[in-house]
């Protein structure tokens, strides 16, 4: 069995590979999910973690094509992850809205929720994340006073499986903005490697 670990921070990666994990996932800023408390981007964060770990480096957030690809491999990451853009393929089992709902969203809808309460998740902006985000503000509102609203149970339900996309929350992440078909995940991984071995290929003649 191979160990991966996931981290947002090169520290907690470095404990890692130091406790002997065998490879590490390492997600900047941009992504869906949990990015953690330090707000570090993939452009940072990925040479910093290829400069510092001995261990192959897969990096996401933000990531959604061959560019991203190209980027993230240029920046010394050995491999990609890539989750929002995963969930608008034609095997993703969610409704169809959400795969619409990604493809018309841009990278200024998402929020991040629960940083007052130290655990930060970015999720798509719908009405519920809005009104969570609001209650979050508010002064001495806890985990509480929301947590109803952003229960996982209700996204998964009313999001993922109806399609009511102002149901509950649901992950996604910037990457969002670049998405704008729903192919296969054949399709979909055949381009992305085609497309970046075709960008490489022409920086490299610069
Ligand atoms: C629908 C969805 C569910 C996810 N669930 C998990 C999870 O259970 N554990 C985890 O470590 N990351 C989870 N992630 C985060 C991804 O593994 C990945 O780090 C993130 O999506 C990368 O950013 P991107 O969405 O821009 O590709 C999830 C992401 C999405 C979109």
């Amino acid at each position: 069995v191979k160990v991966i670990h996931k981290a947002v921070a090169v520290r907690h990666a470095l404990t890692a590979e130091r406790i002997g994990v065998d490879a590490i996932s390492i997600d900047g800023f941009e992504c869906a999910g949990h990015p953690g408390p330090f707000d570090t981007p993939g452009l940072v964060l990925i040479p910093r973690a290829a400069d510092l770990l001995s261990i192959p480096v897969i990096t996401s957030g933000g990531i959604a094509d061959g560019r991203g690809l190209a980027a993230a491999l240029a920046l010394g990451a050995d491999a990609v992850n890539m989750g929002t853009r995963f969930v608008a393929t034609q095997e993703a089992p969610v409704h169809p809205n959400v795969k619409q709902q990604i493809i018309a969203n841009n990278e200024h809808d998402t929020v991040i929720l629960f940083r007052k309460f130290n655990n930060t998740a970015r999720v798509a902006r719908n009405e519920v994340s809005e009104q969570a985000l609001s209650i979050e503000g508010r002064e001495g509102s806890t985990f509480a006073d929301i947590a109803e609203l952003v229960a996982g149970v209700r996204g998964r339900e009313h999001v993922l499986e109806r399609g009511e996309m102002n149901g509950g929350v649901w992950w996604a992440g910037l990457s969002q903005a670049l998405v704008d078909d729903i192919p296969t995940c054949a399709e979909l991984v055949a381009r992305v490697v085609s497309d970046a071995e075709a960008i490489l290929g022409r920086l490299s003649g610069r």
